[in-house]
């Protein structure tokens, strides 16, 4: 079961708005499914936007050459379409860039680079998750905010890979799910791979993350990514920078896991990183109930920026890169 994956011509997803009370797949044909689907974060997590970026465009070019339409005008149509479906995580833009190039080799080479996206990022991955346990070596109770895992990803994960590998060297004494207000990724998704995984763990309400941090009940932090800038400042999941000061404040790593393709070129700093606002109803609803009062308005940023100095290293399967914070942890290159 693949959070995405592509089968007969079509994007098939799982709907994670739906886990973890049920597990229902998605047959998407047409781009603008795909888009609509983005959107709702049916699927979501940086690494599968960037699977779904690319696979995006092979569905444009399969329907073109179905109806007889110029394949590169549906394939760019297509790029340009899904590239925009969210703005923060740079892997969706990074991955329709990818396909988009192939498209002037037919629409078998767009297919191909889909897969080989995906089947890249699956590699990267597990390339992560080894490097990233070696970095954090005797970590053996440790926080992590949203979804990193294999729904965020085709498999393995991010941070949570990171997680994994570090509980398969020496299993951990407890995994800290930070639930991840207003969509509660780490409460339903991060706690159902955990669970699944049988690994220790317990949801903490987001807010609970920076005492635990300062009593002394976590050794490290370890988080995805959505966006890197060539400062290091990164964007993540609302919630991130908050663990990023106690974990300053506590002298304990805060590291960062991420692919290179997360490492935006063009993004100077964090300032220059566009923050997705979503639908103020999410903040103002708890399961579809409004808990607010008649009236009252919310402001929804779905990310928000760890400065550079905050963080201790970032982790991609190629390297480590060390950060303003280096003097907690960083023992690999
Ligand atoms: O809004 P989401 O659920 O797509 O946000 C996901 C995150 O912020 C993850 O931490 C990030 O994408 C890294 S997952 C490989």
């Amino acid at each position: 079961m693949r959070a995405i994956d592509w089968q007969d011509d079509a994007v098939v997803i799982i709907d994670q708005t739906l886990l973890p009370a049920r597990a229902e797949f998605l047959v998407l044909r047409q781009p603008e499914q795909l888009v609509t689907q983005i959107q709702r974060l049916a699927v979501r997590g940086a690494m599968a936007l960037g699977v779904a970026g690319a696979m995006g465009v092979a569905l444009g070019a399969v329907r073109a050459r179905e109806q007889g339409r110029d394949v590169l005008d549906a394939a760019r149509a297509a790029a340009a379409l899904v590239s925009r479906a969210r703005p923060t995580a740079v892997n969706l833009a990074w991955g329709t860039a990818r396909a988009l190039a192939s498209a002037p080799d037919g629409v078998d080479a767009v297919v191909a680079t889909a897969l080989s996206v995906r089947d890249a990022d699956i590699a990267a991955n597990r390339a992560i998750g080894a490097r990233g346990a070696a970095l954090l070596r005797g970590a053996r109770r440790v926080l992590t905010h949203c979804n990193t895992g294999a729904l965020a990803s085709v498999e393995v994960g991010t941070a949570l890979g990171v997680i994994g590998h570090l509980h398969r060297q020496d299993p951990l004494e407890m995994v800290f799910a930070a639930e991840t207000r207003p969509l509660l990724q780490g409460a339903r998704l991060t706690a159902w791979e955990l669970g699944q995984a049988r690994m220790p763990h317990r949801i903490v309400v987001d807010g609970a993350a920076a005492g635990l941090i300062l009593s002394g009940a976590v050794d490290a932090v370890v988080v995805g990514a959505d966006r890197i800038a060539v400062s290091g400042d990164t964007a993540n999941k609302v919630g991130t920078v908050a663990h990023a000061l106690a974990a300053a404040r506590a002298g304990i790593p805060f590291v960062v896991a991420a692919p290179e393709a997360t490492i935006a070129g063009d993004t100077p700093s964090g300032a220059d990183i566009p923050i997705e606002e979503r639908d103020e109803q999410e903040v103002l609803c708890v399961a579809g109930h409004r808990v607010a009062p008649p009236g009252a308005r919310a402001r929804n940023p779905a990310f928000d920026v760890t400065p550079a100095d905050l963080i201790t290293a970032i982790v991609t399967e190629r390297r480590v890169i060390p950060l303003g914070r280096s003097d907690t942890g960083v023992s690999a290159a």
